[in-house]
């Protein structure tokens, strides 16, 4: 059993840890992707606790995409915010279906970062968003964090920001990374 599967409880305790100020900054770098009505795909969007709050910030609909079924069940049932059961390396959707991915947090989870990438390219729109919400390994603290994750049986795979933009830019998804606090870090790109 993966950590997330006997976590799902706990990991749903702190999943909303959004402040309205963070919220609003999150929102405001899809917004150019996502309008009204619009869809965004949230990929290892855990107990879909951000898409639901980003589904009323955007009226658009949010999909929670997340291979863990007991994150999944508490993704809530409301207008706006559906749940989806797969992983980012073979997303269940059609070509150019969405109009945004956003990643938060879940990116140093895939285990091929490569196939999840090349998925997003094939899913999102042309001219559509990538955003992609991480953490910088480089600070001391970080290798901790990076041994914990190991030992938890996931594989820790952190990108510094200028290697992501360089591993995004590798499949067309052309974009820059900026600090957001401590080792968070965010990734915005579009598709060409
Ligand atoms: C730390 S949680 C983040 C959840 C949510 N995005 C957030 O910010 O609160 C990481 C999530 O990634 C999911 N995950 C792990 N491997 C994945 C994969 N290959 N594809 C998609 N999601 C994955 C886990 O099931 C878990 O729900």
């Amino acid at each position: 059993m993966g950590f997330f599967n006997w976590a799902a409880p706990a990991f749903n305790r702190l999943a909303d840890r959004w402040s309205p100020e963070s919220l609003d900054q999150i929102a405001g770098w899809l917004r150019p992707y996502v309008g009204p009505d619009g869809r965004l795909l949230d990929v290892g969007g855990g107990t879909g606790a951000l898409a639901r709050r980003l589904a009323r910030e955007l009226r658009a609909d949010v999909v929670v995409l997340d291979p863990t079924p007991e994150m999944l069940a508490y993704v809530p049932d409301e207008p706006g915010v559906s749940a989806l059961l797969g992983l980012a390396e073979e997303i269940p959707l059609e070509d150019s279906s969405v109009d945004a991915v956003l990643v938060s947090d879940a990116f140093h989870h895939f285990r091929d970062q490569r196939g999840a990438v090349r998925e997003f390219a094939r899913v999102v729109r042309p001219g559509g968003g990538v955003v992609v919400l991480e953490l910088d390994p480089r600070p001391w603290y970080m290798r901790v964090i990076v041994a914990v994750e190991k030992l938890l049986g996931e594989p820790g795979a952190f990108f510094t920001p200028d290697g992501m933009c360089a591993f995004m830019a590798e499949h067309g998804i052309e974009g820059r990374c900026e600090p957001v606090k401590g080792p968070a870090y965010r990734f915005t790109g579009t598709l060409r």
